[in-house]
Parts: C-alpha cells; structure tokens; sequence
C-alpha cells in the first residue's frame, strides 16, 4: 500500500478504465478523488472514457458527487441506482445523450460488487421482471445513447429471471473509510452506513484492478483493532488523506455522532413537520402500518411519515430501517439519507437489501410520478427526464404490504386544508392518473401474481390494486367524487361498492389518532 497526495489519482486511472465506487449522498464517497479527476480532465484531457458504476444517489443536489464526472467526454457510461439523486447536473447529462446512462435497481447494484467479487455471472433476481428493468420493456437503459443489452431475460427451473450482467473488468475501485493504518487496513468508524467497500475492493482485485481508498486519517499500524477493521489492507493500493471540506460523513452533515452510533438522543429533539398536504398524506400512510412491522420509507413524501410516527407516539411501535443499512430508530431525511437517529442496528446494505428481497419487510411506503389503469407505476422517469429508482424495485418487490404515496395531480395545485375537510382551490395542471405511463417502475401484474396487498394514497382518495385494476376506496371530506377525482383522470376506476370517507381526524392540525389504527388487528 502507498500513501498519495489525492492529486495522484487522476494519473493512477486509465483512459477508457471502469470505475466502480461507493456512496450514497456524500457518505462512504470519495469526493476529492473525483474532484482531481474532473481537475485532471479539464487540465490535460485525462483520464477520458470512463465507465462509471455507482449503487445510489450520490451527491448533494447541487455541484457536488458525480456532478464531477459529467463532462463530455470523461464520461462515456454509467450504470448506477439512481440519476436524479446525484444532481441537476447528472439528470441533464442523460437526457442530453452524453453518455450512455443505464438504470439498475439499487440492491442489484449493491449485490453486483459481490458478484463481480466472486467472479459469478451477474445478479439473478426477478426484482425488475415486467418493469423498464425487462429487457422486453427497456432493458434499464434510461436514454438513447445507451443500445447495449446488459440486462438479460432467462429462464431457470422453468420461471423467469432476470440476470443483470456482472462487468467482465474493473479497473480502479475508490472507496472510502475514516481511519487507515500504515498498511492500509481501513475502519469505518466515522461512517453513518456500510456501504460494502470490502466487496468493491475485492471487485475490482478479482478482474486484476486497483483499490484507492480516501480516508480522513492514517494511523500507526497495529493500532486499529482488528474487528474495526472493514476492508484489510492487502485489498488496498492506495490511500490519500483528505481536506475535510472533502469528507463529509452525509451531503448535510459534516459529523454527526449520533448517525455513526455513538450517541443516541431525545426523540422529541426531532422537529415536528409544518400541517401539510404532504403531512395528511403521510398520516393516511401510517394508517397502514401496523404494530410490529419492519418498514422502509422511499424518499420524497413518504420520508414524513417517520416524522409522522415520531409525533404520534408510534416510533416504537414498528421498526424502520433504510436501504443502507441502518436498522431501528428514525431515518434521516434529505440530504442525511440513509443514516438514521437512534439506530439499532448497522449492517451492510447488501445484507439489508437481502432481507427485503427475502420478503422480510412487511412494508414498504414509495412514492410515484405516474400511475396507469391496471395499477402500474412510474417513479422513475418525469417529462422525458431520467429520477431513477433507487430501492423503489427492490422494496417494493419484497415487502409483503406496499403503500404508494402521491399528490393526486401534479403541477402546483393548490389546497384548503383543515377542519376535517379538504378542498381543491386550484387543480395541478398535470393528470398523474393517466392511460399510458412513462416507464414501468412497478408492475402491478408481477405484484397481483405474488398476492401482495397495494395501495395508492392520494391527499383525496385511496385506491387499492385488484385483479380487474386499481379500486377506489376512499374519498377524502370535502371532495366531490365526479369533479375532483373522476375528472382529474385520464381512466375510469372501478368503484367499490363500499367507498369510505377518509378519516376527517387527519384533516385537522393536531391528531393524535395513529396508535389507535396501529395497533387494530
Ligand atoms: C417519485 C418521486 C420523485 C416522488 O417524490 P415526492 O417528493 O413524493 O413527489 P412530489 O409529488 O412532491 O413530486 C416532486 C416533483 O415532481 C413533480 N411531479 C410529480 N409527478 C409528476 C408527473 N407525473 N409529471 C410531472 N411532474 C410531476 C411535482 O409537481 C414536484 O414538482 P416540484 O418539485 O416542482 O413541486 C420520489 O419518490 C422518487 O424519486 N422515487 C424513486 C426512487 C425511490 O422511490 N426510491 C426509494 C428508495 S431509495
């Protein structure tokens, strides 16, 4: 192993070289090697080409993450578990063709460093079939640049599968941990999440690549104890110590203790969130949760129902956990994504992506940008612009009960709300109940065949998935069934012969009504 100044790193990458990393916003990334990359392209022109592999959103939203990577040129492909996650910058570089960008589900993008690791052919799973992930309806690829099959349909014992292709090659892996000793032995211990840096590291050793590791110490060695050690130095190359405005533990956070399990705190510390339309979503969401559960929370409106459960007195009612890894007390929102408050449990994502694959989640919440008549969803893919799905496929194809969560039209409408009543004072401009969607991100086929229980909840009505299509349950106090539901849709639904108000005692400010529903048999 050697020690570099991270202005090294742009010279130790190939031309044309595959590139696999960790990260999810700013954690476990290696932020100053990609910096010196982009340095080094617009310097010289080098490195060029690359092929990128990355497993989530990574980025802060704004100029940091793989916004580095997007210059014409430098990147020619990227396969990753999410586009719009990692910036403004990386969703324009897809649509505009720039490289060949391809969309893969999160936990396949996590289970692939241990298939390229041990040298197997690629992922086998059926998360994806019937989606834009099925060769037969997209293949994951997410612009026209991208005309590569990497996605293959097989059948084994006689049911289909699909075999997401492991690269043959890796070039460089760049991970990161927090301390490294003089032989390269990386701890974590600063880390809000387990990314899989070992698996990475002995991916790109398996296909005779090189391992970098950004760290923002180097100790004496024999001074890490062995078990703190993740990934052993005889995987490691090289090791480069980082300005600390380069190694933020989250994008939001530089450090903080209680995301890397070193303290735990108050709950009531966790601000309440404002009375919202969102807020009213999230309640009629939690509805559906009951004691006991293991849930996961997609990003985006269903990240308030922690919040929700939190104010509600239910936090300990059920268990969250995050796609990262973190099992057990409140999931962090936003830019923190993926760490959580008072975490029971840190495992590594793979692991945590096994156990939803497994079926063990009872729920999963998720939001959708679209949805069609036969209850199939897009989440991935807004007004030709390439969102990603991150662990959309992946919890939503294990959890036993899955709640979808969406504003019922998109385009800033505008609400009344309050007083157990909501009212429509200006409709969003776009129609999300429409004939023909976008992309398949969920398909409702696949989730009927594995007798899954689905539901679509709006701010004004609730629907469920039958075989015959999506069944509208309820209807939100104050809204008129034909003018603000049956017209806003692009399809007719099919009427239960039972349609319920949705409960009034979310429509007001203060509630306090959700451990009475989750604890209800
Ligand atoms: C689908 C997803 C974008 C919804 O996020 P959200 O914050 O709950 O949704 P919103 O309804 O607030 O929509 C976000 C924006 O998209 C717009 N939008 C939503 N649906 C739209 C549609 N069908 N067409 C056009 N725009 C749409 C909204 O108007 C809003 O725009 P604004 O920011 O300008 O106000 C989000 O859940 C997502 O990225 N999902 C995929 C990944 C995932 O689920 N991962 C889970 C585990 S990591």
């Amino acid at each position: 192993m050697k020690i570099i100044p991270s202005s090294q790193v742009g010279r130790l990458i190939p031309d044309g070289a595959s590139v696999l990393l960790t990260g999810i916003t700013l954690g476990g990334y290696a932020e100053e090697a990609f910096l010196q990359i982009e340095r080094s392209f617009l310097d010289c022109g080098h490195p060029r080409d690359l092929t990128l592999y990355w497993q989530a959103s990574v980025g802060d939203m704004a100029t940091k993450g793989l916004s580095h990577i997007c210059h014409e040129g430098l990147l020619a492909k990227g396969v990753g578990g999410h586009i719009n996650g990692c910036g403004k910058v990386m969703t324009e570089f897809c649509r505009d063709n720039k490289a060949a960008i391809y969309n893969w589900p999160q936990g396949v993008c996590v289970a692939m460093l241990h298939a390229i690791a041990a040298k197997t052919p690629g992922v086998v799973t059926k998360i994806g079939l019937k989606t834009f992930m099925d060769p037969r309806y997209g293949g994951g690829r997410m612009n026209a640049a991208a005309t590569e099959d990497l996605i293959d349909l097989v059948t084994l014992r006689g049911e289909e599968w699909l075999l997401y292709k492991a690269p043959k090659k890796i070039d460089v892996t760049l991970i990161r941990g927090t301390v490294a000793d003089e032989r390269g032995n990386i701890a974590m211990t600063k880390e809000g999440y387990k990314l899989g840096q070992l698996a990475a590291a002995e991916a790109a050793r398996a296909t005779g690549g090189i391992v970098i590791c950004q760290v923002e110490r180097i100790v004496k060695s024999g001074t890490l104890h062995p078990r703190l050690v993740e990934v052993p130095g005889v995987l490691v190359d090289y090791v480069y110590v980082a300005q600390p405005e380069y190694h933020w533990q989250t994008a939001a956070s530089q450090f903080n203790p209680v995301f890397a399990g070193d303290y735990k705190v108050p709950l009531e510390s966790i601000p309440p969130v404002k009375f919202d339309i969102k807020k009213v979503m999230a309640r009629r969401a939690a509805m559906e949760l009951r004691e006991g559960y293991i849930v996961n929370l997609g990003i985006g409106t269903p990240e308030y129902i922690s919040a929700v459960a939190s104010e509600e007195g239910c936090s300990a009612l059920f268990t969250l956990s995050t796609e990262a890894g973190n099992i057990g007390g409140v999931p962090t929102v936003g830019n923190d994504f993926g760490c959580c408050w008072n975490g029971e449990a840190m495992i590594e994502t793979a692991g945590i992506f096994d156990m939803y694959d497994g079926g063990s989640l009872d729920a999963g919440c998720l939001g959708f940008l679209e949805v069609g008549p036969n209850g199939d969803l897009n989440s991935s893919k807004k007004e030709g612009l390439g969102i990603g799905v991150g662990g959309f496929m992946n919890i939503a194809g294990g959890a036993k009960h899955v709640v979808f969560i969406s504003s019922f039209t998109a385009g800033k409408p505008e609400y009344q709300l309050g007083n157990g009543e909501l009212h429509i004072i200006r409709d969003g401009t776009k129609k999300k109940f429409i004939r023909q969607i976008a992309q398949i991100s969920f398909s409702a086929e696949v989730a009927l065949d594995q007798g899954k229980d689905i539901t679509y909840v709006t701010e004004r009505a609730v629907f469920k998935l039958t075989p015959q299509g999506l069944m509208l349950t309820e209807i939100a106090p104050g809204i008129d069934l034909q003018r603000d539901i049956l017209d806003q849709m692009e399809f007719t639904p099919l009427l239960s012969d039972e349609i319920k108000p949705m409960p009034a005692e979310i429509f007001f400010e203060t509630w306090g009504g959700l451990k009475a529903h989750m604890t209800k048999e």
